[in-house]
């Protein structure tokens, strides 16, 4: 009885600690977020841009489990091993070319697993045009929900955007300062690179 007791009291616990998890200031975007879930274990959630671009500009928020998914936004991929990360919260992000062999480095949160990542092409144009697919990953073992804002030809971000950074890992900083980065440093594997503006 004793036990059934304690029981009781600590998933009280756990569930006052979820309910109390702040709503998420989304910042600064021109286009709605629309939310997606990302598979668990290396599962990826991908958008393509849907005609030949040389202009990506995205937003990727972390967003509670609570958020409604938007339905038919993008496609999921289940991962294949279990995670020997656990439960976590964090995601890494790609800009991939259409075949998913190589990604636009300058415009990825690649080396870090992060909750904030915001990329804008803006005056540096990527070099070789094409339906540049978002790729999403998600490397705990609890699936996680994301709000996207994702377009193949203008700024999604407010007053005219920004241009992220040419060189390997682009714009490192929240573009609304009400959200806040926070990084995970673990080693993600690099395929090979495409430049931006190398024609
Ligand atoms: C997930 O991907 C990362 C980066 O490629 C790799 O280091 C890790 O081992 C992978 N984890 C699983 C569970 O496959
Ligand atoms: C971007 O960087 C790559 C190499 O990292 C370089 O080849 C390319 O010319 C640069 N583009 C601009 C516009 O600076």
């Amino acid at each position: 009885m004793k036990l059934l007791i304690f029981a009781l009291f600590l998933s009280s616990l756990v569930i006052s600690v979820f309910s109390q998890e702040q709503p998420v200031d989304l910042g600064a975007v021109t286009v709605p977020y629309k939310a997606a879930k990302v598979p668990p274990n290396n599962g990826t959630w991908k958008f393509c841009s849907d005609t030949s671009t040389k202009y990506v500009s995205y937003s990727v928020r972390i967003v509670p489990d609570s958020t409604p998914i938007t339905p038919g936004f993008g496609i999921a991929t289940p991962g294949k091993v279990q995670s020997t990360l656990g439960v976590g919260k964090g995601i890494s992000a790609q800009l991939e070319s259409p075949s998913g062999f190589s990604f636009i480095d300058s415009l990825s949160c690649h080396e870090k697993i992060v909750t904030v990542c915001d990329q804008d092409t803006g005056n540096i144009p990527i070099g070789t045009a094409a339906k540049y697919c978002l790729s999403v990953t998600n490397p705990f073992s609890n699936p996680q929900t994301i709000n996207v804002a994702f377009s193949g030809s203008d700024t999604v971000f407010e007053k005219g955007g920004f241009t992220s950074p040419n060189k390997s890992g682009g714009n490192n900083k929240p573009f609304s300062s009400a959200s806040i980065i926070k990084i995970y440093d673990l080693n993600i594997q690099n395929n090979q690179l495409k430049l931006r503006d190398d024609d």
